[in-house]
């Protein structure tokens, strides 16, 4: 497993979280009805949550002489007022961003860096946790 290929793993990981702060901002802006109260908190704690973890990554690339991206990933962010619906977009985003940091951990164990396989694996648990909680959230 070359560095650089860690690298790029790593960069996609960053541009999600960016797309994570951005989506999560939005939803926290316009979610509505008589549970805005709540979500809006909940999606804002999300927002923080995401710009931590986009720090993590960005370190991390940092730390492995890579260049870190600044584009968000590509992926649509849906525009709604529907708090179901945010919770579903919630939810996917969730996953997919658990998913890669699995995806991830496994090369940079290879690599032998514990302090940065730490770091990144603790991201992957709180990824993980917000997926049971939105599964929870959407039953
Ligand atoms: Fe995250
Ligand atoms: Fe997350």
């Amino acid at each position: 497993m070359g560095q650089d290929e860690i690298i790029d793993a790593l960069n996609k990981a960053l541009a999600w979280e960016l797309r994570a702060v951005a989506m999560y901002a939005h939803y926290s802006a316009y979610v509505s009805g008589i549970h805005r109260p709540h979500l809006s908190v909940h999606f804002s704690n999300e927002v923080t949550e995401s710009i931590t973890h986009a720090s993590t990554v960005r370190s991390a690339i940092v730390k492995l002489d890579g260049k870190a991206t600044t584009e968000r990933a590509p992926d649509e962010i849906i525009h709604t007022n529907d708090y179901l619906l945010m919770l579903k977009e919630a939810h996917k985003t969730e996953k997919a961003a658990s998913k890669t940091y699995q995806s991830i951990l496994p090369m940079v164990k290879e690599l032998g860096d514990d302090e940065l396989y730490d770091s990144l694996e603790v991201i992957y648990f709180d990824e993980m946790r917000s997926v049971e909680e939105l599964r929870m959230m959407l039953k």
